[in-house]
C-alpha cells in the first residue's frame, strides 16, 4: 500500500511577536498563506514494523531529527500502529529557508498516514498532534490561507489572497529560528505589522492593500546578520515587485507581482546574483483531500 501526499511550502504575510511566553517561547500573531512550491511524500506501509526515511535532499536528516520521522513516530506510539513505514521525500523546498519546509513534511506525513493506516482521525485531531512535532507544523496540515496565533498552534481559516506570482530568492546560508528568537530581545510596537489591515484586505480581495500590509518583526534581526536580505529585498523592489517581504524566520524574501511579465523580469534579475531564484503561483485554499 501507497500514497502520495502533497506539502506545499507557506510564506508569511505578516508576522508579529505579541510577548515571551512562562515556557519560553514568544506568543505570535501571522498570517500564513500556501505557495505553489512542494515537496512530495511518498508513505509504504512495510510488514517491518519500523520507521525508515529517506530524502533526494542532502541537506535534511534522514533519522528522528527529521519532523516526517518523529510525526510517523509518533502516530505509531500513540496508536498502537503495529506496521512500519518507509517514507520517501522528493525535496524541492529549500531547507532553512523561512518557508516551512520540513513542518509541511511532517504534516503530509500525518495526513497521509492518517488515510494509510486507516486512523480516522479528524483535520483538528491532525492539528493537535502537529503541535507536539513543531509550532509550524498545526498550520502545516491546514494550509491554505489563515490567521495563527499562540505558539502556532490556534489556528483561524482567513479568505486568499487573489491569484499573483510569488518571486522567492534564498541566499545561500540556512537561518536557525531558535537563534532569531533568541537574539529578538523587545517586542517594540512601532515596528508591528498591521494585521487587522492585512485581514482586511484579503477580505476585500485587494491586492494593493496586502502589499501595502506585509510587515515580519523578525526582519529587522536576520537583517543585521545576513545583511544579503537586506539586498535582496531592495533589488526586488527595484525591479518592480509590488510587496517585498522576508518570511518567517528568512533567510528567504518574497514578492509579490500581479503580471507575469514582471514576475519574469525581476527573476532574470535576481538570478545575476542570487543562485536560488522561483517563480511560483500564490496556492490559495488548498483541497483538503491532497493525498494520490
Ligand atoms: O516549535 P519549533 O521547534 O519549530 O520552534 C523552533 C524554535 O523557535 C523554538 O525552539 C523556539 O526557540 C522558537 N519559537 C519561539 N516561539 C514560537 C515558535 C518558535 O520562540 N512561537
Amino acid at each position: 500500500m501507497e500514497i502520495s501526499v502533497k506539502a506545499p511550502a507557506k510564506i508569511n504575510l505578516t508576522l508579529d511577536v505579541l510577548h515571551k511566553r512562562d515556557d519560553g517561547y514568544h506568543e505570535l500573531e501571522m498570517v500564513m498563506t500556501s505557495i505553489d512550491l512542494a515537496d512530495r511524500i511518498d508513505l509504504v506501509s512495510t510488514s517491518q514494523p519500523s520507521v525508515r526515511l529517506r530524502s533526494t535532499s542532502g541537506f535534511v536528516p534522514q533519522d528522528e531529527r527529521n519532523l516526517a520521522y518523529r510525526a510517523a513516530a509518533l502516530l505509531k506510539e500513540n496508536y498502537d500502529v503495529k506496521p512500519g513505514v518507509f517514507i520517501t521525500i522528493h525535496k524541492h523546498i529549500p531547507v532553512a529557508a523561512g518557508l516551512a519546509g520540513g513542518s509541511s513534511d511532517a504534516a503530509a506525513t500525518l495526513i497521509g498516514l492518517n488515510k494509510l493506516w486507516n486512523l480516522g482521525l479528524t483535520l483538528d485531531e491532525l492539528v493537535e498532534l502537529g503541535a507536539q512535532i513543531g509550532s509550524d507544523v498545526p498550520y502545516c496540515v491546514h494550509a491554505g490561507t489563515a490567521l495563527v496565533r499562540g505558539r502556532g498552534e490556534r489556528l483561524m481559516p482567513i479568505s486568499s489572497p487573489p491569484a499573483c506570482w510569488v518571486v522567492l530568492a534564498k541566499p545561500e546560508h540556512g537561518v536557525s529560528t531558535a537563534e532569531v528568537f533568541q537574539k529578538f530581545e523587545q517586542v517594540s510596537p512601532d515596528n508591528s505589522p498591521d494585521t487587522k489591515a492585512m485581514v482586511a484586505a484579503l477580505e476585500q480581495g485587494d491586492f494593493s492593500g496586502i502589499c501595502a500590509s506585509l510587515g515580519n518583526v523578525l526582519e529587522d534581526v536576520t537583517l543585521k546578520s545576513y545583511p544579503t536580505v537586506g539586498r535582496i529585498k531592495d533589488k526586488m523592489k527595484e525591479f518592480g515587485a509590488e510587496g517585498v517581504l522576508m518570511s518567517g524566520s528568512g533567510p528567504t524574501v518574497f514578492g509579490l507581482v500581479r503580471q507575469e511579465a514582471r514576475a519574469r523580469r525581476i527573476v532574470n534579475g535576481l538570478r545575476g546574483f542570487c543562485r536560488h531564484v522561483y517563480m511560483v503561483r500564490m496556492l490559495g485554499q488548498l483541497d483538503q483531500n491532497r493525498t494520490k
